[in-house]
């Protein structure tokens, strides 16, 4: 009796222990070679065995030719976005903790470690090659990895021991003079709108938009998966406070949910799903299939552009608090855009010149004195300021599309390095209140700026974003309703950084640079944080990413993947797993 009853227990126990974590190639339940070619029959001979890009330039896999390739393409991110083999920022391939890296910095005697990268991948085709993949992962307990382009700064598009599908050749984008959603009647029709696959990236859709006189709302990248992570991330566009958020154009989503079925989520069915999919972060309510979203007729557009520089002195914070003071009245005005505050490597030990430089654009405008004379009590100001140097100018384009052709110049993102960094959405009260622009400088100023590394007001929000709260109700961080900037700063290391040293930058961005920004609003303000440019090891995300919608986005995950088959790194649900999403740590509370 008592043995058994020791048997039964010591049982129960290796149950949990390999229910509770996702199965590894090394364990008995990983699925067999034949099992692997079952799934590569059902998906058409889709399925890749995948090695790290820079294999090929490392013993014993070094070949001088394949390695001369990747070395060519390591920064071109639209190679990048149809690799298996790759995400697009290196810290992201590599899994330090286990010493697994497989940088091309390092030498060709040091070994390939797999890392982070996928062991297998379903390049999938179609949405059955979807639906098959999902199923296969579900049965044999693995890890899953969705990819479209693999932007994503917290890696979320690649984990260690996964099966990754790659969604990037889902190139199709069909547009719709009077879109029906499905479920609703004729009558209900929701007007001119584009159906977008979800490899198409948003230099696809924008060429394929403005070919026919039109606008989509994206962001300012051209490899970006639009129906990936940047729309279920809640999108911000400089167009924003033209029309608002990118999900806040989302009118419906075919989605692969975690038992293998296709569905639609839109407002007359998976309605719960619908809501979470605008918001609620990629890779965690199932697989995207395609995205349908508004067009607009392309307009004319009004590009402004400022910039201040000064000597790393007592000149140049004062000039920035003024432009954070006269924000609100461009932003009022229709402006949305960027501004990028840089410090030029310091020559011959001389101190380095900090620049301010301002690009913003008035959509669906074309009075450049209007826009001059919003601009003129601040560039008077600066102009008077001593120390600081000012350009100002404005010029008008006839579309959207002349706009992204200067902002975008080539055709591939900078990637192939390392990204870590933080970020804070700062609200328009705070601008608008006593002495707020000049507390934002104050600590921002604070955080070190070197010469790689710059910091970004991302200027988004307001206008539409602002006025959709009202109309639009899905999963998005209701701050972005009450931002006007989302500042970014960005960190890297080295290639050859220990973990220790890794650690370090990590530690720094969490505890001590993070909370510079969060202490700008304090704790009753509410404000948050932007999911997909953020830190990786954001404390508190939940409230930081979603705010009050989290308690209903953590209900909707539990019953649509209560396996937790897709997690990401601080997702929603990711909680309740390991930092790598292997283990479960936690059931359901
Ligand atoms: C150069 C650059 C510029 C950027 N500019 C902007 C900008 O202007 N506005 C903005 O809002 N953001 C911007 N971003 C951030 C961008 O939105 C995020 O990096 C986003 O996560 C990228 O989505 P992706 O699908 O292309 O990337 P991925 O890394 O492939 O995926 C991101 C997340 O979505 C999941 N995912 C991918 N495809 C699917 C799918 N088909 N179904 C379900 N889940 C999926 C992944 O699992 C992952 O969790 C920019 C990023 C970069 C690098
Ligand atoms: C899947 O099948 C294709 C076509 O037969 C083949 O080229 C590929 O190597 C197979 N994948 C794996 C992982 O064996
Ligand atoms: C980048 O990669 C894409 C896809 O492989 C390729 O078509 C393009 O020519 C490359 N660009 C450069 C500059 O090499
Ligand atoms: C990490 O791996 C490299 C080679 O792969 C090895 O030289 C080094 O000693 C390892 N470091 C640790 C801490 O295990
Ligand atoms: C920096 O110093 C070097 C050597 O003294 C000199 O040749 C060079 O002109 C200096 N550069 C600048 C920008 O002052
Ligand atoms: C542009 O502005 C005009 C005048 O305010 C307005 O009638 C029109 O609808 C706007 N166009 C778009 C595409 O928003
Ligand atoms: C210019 O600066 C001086 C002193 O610094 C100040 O007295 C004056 O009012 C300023 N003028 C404007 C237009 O801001
Ligand atoms: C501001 O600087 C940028 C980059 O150096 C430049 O392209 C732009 O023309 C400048 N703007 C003005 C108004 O001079
Ligand atoms: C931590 O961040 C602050 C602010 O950016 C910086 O001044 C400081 O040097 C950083 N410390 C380390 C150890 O990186
Ligand atoms: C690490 O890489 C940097 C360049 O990124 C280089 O300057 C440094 O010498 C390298 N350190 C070691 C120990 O290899």
């Amino acid at each position: 009796m008592l043995f058994r009853l020791i048997f039964s227990v010591a049982a129960t126990a290796i149950l949990t222990e390999a229910n509770d974590c996702r199965c590894r190639p090394y364990e008995d339940c990983w699925p067999s070679n034949q099992q692997w070619q079952a799934l590569n029959t059902s998906i058409q001979g889709n399925l890749l065995g995948v090695r790290p890009i820079a294999a090929v330039c490392h013993d014993p896999n070094f070949d001088p030719a394949s390695c001369q390739e990747v070395t060519a393409e390591w920064t071109n991110s639209t190679w990048r976005a149809v690799q298996p083999g790759a995400v697009q920022w290196e810290n992201w391939e590599a899994w330090p903790e286990q010493n697994q890296s497989c940088y091309i910095e390092n030498s060709r005697q040091e070994p390939c470690g797999q890392g982070r990268i996928s062991l297998y991948s379903a390049v999938v085709q179609n949405e059955a090659h979807i639906q098959q993949a999902v199923r296969f992962a579900g049965q044999h307990n693995l890890r899953l990895a969705v990819k479209s382009s693999g932007h994503d700064t917290s890696g979320r598009s690649s984990s260690p021991y996964s099966l990754q599908i790659l969604t990037n050749r889902l190139k199709d984008i069909k547009f719709v003079n009077n879109f029906v959603p499905d479920g609703s009647k004729e009558d209900q029709a929701e007007g001119p709108a584009v159906i977008i696959g979800s490899g198409v990236s948003l230099q696809e859709i924008y060429a394929a938009a403005s070919g026919r006189g039109l606008v989509v709302i994206g962001g300012t990248a051209h490899t970006v998966g639009i129906a990936g992570g940047y729309i279920q991330g809640g999108g911000h566009s400089m167009l924003g406070p033209w029309k608002g958020m990118g999900s806040d154009q989302a009118l419906e989503f075919r989605v692969v949910v975690a038992n293998g079925d296709l569905l639609t989520a839109n407002k007359y069915q998976n309605q719960d799903l619908f809501w979470a999919l605008r918001g609620g972060g990629g890779g965690t309510f199932g697989v995207v299939v395609s995205v349908t979203v508004h067009t607009f007729p392309d307009v004319p557009l009004v590009m402004s552009s400022l910039n201040i520089s000064a000597d790393a002195g007592p000149n140049f914070w004062p000039a920035v608090t003024a432009f954070h003071t006269h924000l609100p009245a461009f932003n009022d005005a229709g402006g949305g855009g960027y501004y990028f505050i840089t410090a030029s490597p310091p020559i011959n030990n001389s101190e380095s010149t900090l620049a301010l430089t301002v690009d913003f654009y008035f959509a669906n405008e074309t009075d450049t004195t209007k826009i001059n004379t919003l601009f003129a009590p601040l560039v008077s100001i600066l102009k008077n300021m001593t120390g600081i140097a000012t350009e100002y100018g404005t010029i008008a384009v006839p579309r959207v599309a002349n706009a992204y052709q200067t902002l975008l110049p080539g055709d591939s993102d900078t990637t192939g390095n390392i990204a870590m960094g933080g970020s804070r959405l700062f609200s328009r009260d705070l601008l608008m209140s006593d002495g707020g622009g000049a507390r934002l400088t104050d600590a921002v100023s604070r955080l070190r700026l070197d010469p790689e590394e710059e910091m970004i007001g991302i200027v988004v929000a307001g206008g539409a974003v602002a006025a959709n709260g009202a109309t639009v109700d899905s999963s998005l961080n209701p701050a972005w309703r009450r931002t006007i900037i989302h500042f970014v700063f960005e960190r890297t290391f080295s290639p050859n950084a220990t973990l220790a040293e890794q650690n370090a930058v990590r530690d720094n961005v969490t505890n001590v640079e993070v909370p510079l920004l969060r202490a700008v609003e304090g704790p009753d303000s509410h404000m948050g944080a932007y999911l997909n440019e953020a830190n990786p090891y954001e404390t508190d995300f939940q409230s930081s990413f979603w705010g009050e919608n989290y308690p209903r986005l953590y209900h909707i995950k539990q019953q649509w993947d209560p396996q937790g088959l897709f997690i990401v790194r601080r997702g929603v649900g990711s909680e309740d797993w390991d930092d790598e999403g292997l283990c479960r740590t936690s059931y359901e509370t």
